[in-house]
């Protein structure tokens, strides 16, 4: 079976205080977008994960195996003595703040809970044991997440947006990143109240003009690449452009899919990985057969 992984973007993102348990409290809002990992998922004697790249930048190493968060996922759902064969073709960039490891372990264990037909599997709390934002990605529309990033409240919809999202040739550890915050000090903390407001509004242009990531100071100031390219989606139109997650990726917003489109074809021209991506209702979309519907995605 083929199913859909998307990726997200953080609209908003505010790190709060280093909690007793290490993590930090989050208030963040993200959306779905369609950029996506495909997973070919079926039943089989023994666990087998292939791995393949399929459009990503330069010099990423996929995790294989069981270092891999897809693995995890099926072992956590089915344990150890249940067979699965996956095959997962990464198109979402890794180390980008764009989630694409989490999204494919939300897939997994969707599609395998289907397969094994393990209807009182609680997702959402195997979800939160994989990843704090493995949860976001059992859900639809945007969602603001609070506690570790795993308590989930919908926003309600979100208008469909135009990003740009590019990547530099550079991963950063979410772990690095929040201890770059700690290091940081004392920092202003705000409040996530005007961007729900700007979200109400319904408008592209007062949303994207919202956007606000509390990482980019400190991750910008470690890789200037990064603050860089921000800039140069705010110089070719971006109504509003920020840092996704603990970087390296960012995105801009764009009034128009044809001008997303070429902005990101003039950054790949630069030698800049680039995408066009509209923000999508749902995060997962899966329960494809292949052969049913001849959708030649992978080839
Ligand atoms: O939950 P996840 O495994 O994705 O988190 C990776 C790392 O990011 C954690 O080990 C922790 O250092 C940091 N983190 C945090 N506060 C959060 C989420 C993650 O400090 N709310």
């Amino acid at each position: 079976m083929l199913a859909v992984a998307r990726a997200k973007i953080n609209l908003f993102l505010g790190v709060g205080e280093r909690r007793a348990d290490g993590y930090h409290d989050l208030d963040t809002i993200m959306t779905a977008i369609d950029r996506a990992d495909i997973l070919d998922i079926s039943l089989a004697p023994r666990p087998k994960l292939a791995v393949q790249p399929e459009d990503l930048p330069p010099g990423q190493t996929l995790p294989e195996g069981s270092d891999n968060l897809v693995w995890r996922a099926a072992e956590l759902l089915g344990g150890k003595d249940r067979g699965w064969r996956i095959t997962l073709y990464k198109t979402i960039p890794m180390g980008a703040g764009l989630g694409g490891g989490s999204s494919d372990a939300a897939v997994v264990l969707q599609v395998l809970a289907g397969l094994w037909k393990l209807e009182n599997a609680d997702l959402e709390a195997l979800a939160a044991q994989l990843g704090s934002d493995v949860p976001f990605f059992l859900r639809s529309g945007a969602v603001r997440a609070t506690g570790r990033g795993d308590l989930l409240e919908p926003m309600g919809p979100l208008p469909t947006m135009h990003a740009v999202v590019a990547v530099p040739d550079v991963q950063v550890s979410t772990a690095e990143a929040y201890s770059w915050l700690d290091a940081a000090g004392d920092r202003p903390r705000r409040s996530s109240d005007p961007f729900q407001a700007a979200l109400r509004s319904g408008d592209p242009a007062t949303i994207a003009a919202a956007v606000w990531n509390d990482f980019e100071p400190v991750v910008t100031a470690r890789v200037p690449a990064i603050g860089a390219l921000r800039e140069k989606l705010l110089e070719k139109g971006a109504m509003g452009a920020a840092l996704t997650g603990s970087g390296s990726g960012v995105y801009g917003f764009f009034p128009t899919p044809d001008e997303a489109t070429s902005v990101a074809f003039s950054l790949k021209r630069e030698g800049i990985w680039a995408v066009y991506a509209a923000t999508a209702a749902s995060p997962t979309d899966f329960g494809r057969d292949p052969m049913a519907s001849g959708s030649g995605l992978v080839g």
